[in-house]
């Protein structure tokens, strides 16, 4: 059995789309949930599915050994971010090569990096008159957004595309992809 801790700081829409799907499996448990934000609704999810959820805060997540020493307490093989605003500390990269995945709501490399984020990156990709954009999904390195990529799905954009709307395309992609990359990479 493949044990997973996941990392958001916000609605928690994928943490809940993977605790879902992994429900019942025999080789994947989402085994808690960690999040840097007590008030952010992932947390509120976390209750209803019964899935413990562990602050950390920032000073927390540079020291790393207590939250590791958590992580080893709870068997983790893969932490999955969702949703995860605080950059991961090269400490934590070097424990888990290729064990971190995050998931991002861009064609990396474009729209990546420090400051992108939620509505901003749709609204960067609008103004640019993209027409095209997507998500990708890739392990994490110590920059931002530059880690190998795994997968990615691009999606088209009408002509006067509200960023509401290409966000709401972005994250069905999201649902649809995320858990089963996630199974894919973890079970290879
Ligand atoms: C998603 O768009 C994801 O790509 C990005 O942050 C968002 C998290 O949304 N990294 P949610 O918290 O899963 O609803």
């Amino acid at each position: 059995m493949k044990k997973l801790a996941i990392f958001g700081s916000g609605s928690g829409s994928n943490a809940e789309n993977i605790c879902n799907y992994f429900r019942g499996s025999d080789y994947v448990d989402i085994a808690c949930i960690f999040t840097n934000n007590k008030e952010a609704f992932i947390v509120k999810r976390a209750n209803k599915l019964k899935i413990p959820i562990i602050y950390i805060s920032k000073k927390e997540l540079l020291d790393f050994f207590g939250i590791y020493k958590t992580l080893k307490s709870y068997n983790i093989d893969y932490i999955i971010l969702a949703g995860f605003l605080l950059k991961i500390p090269e400490k934590f990269i070097n424990f888990y090569q290729k064990k971190i995945i995050n998931i991002h709501p861009s064609l990396l490399p474009k729209y990546g990096g420090a400051g992108m984020y939620g509505r901003k990156i749709h609204q960067s990709v609008l103004e640019n008159k993209e027409n095209e954009s997507g998500i990708t999904i890739h392990f994490v390195n110590e920059n931002y957004d530059e880690g190998e990529i795994i997968f990615q799905e691009s999606c088209k954009i009408g002509c006067n595309e509200k960023i509401i709307d290409l966000e709401k395309k972005i994250g069905l992609l999201e649902l649809k992809f995320f858990p089963k990359i996630i199974e894919k990479i973890i079970l290879k």
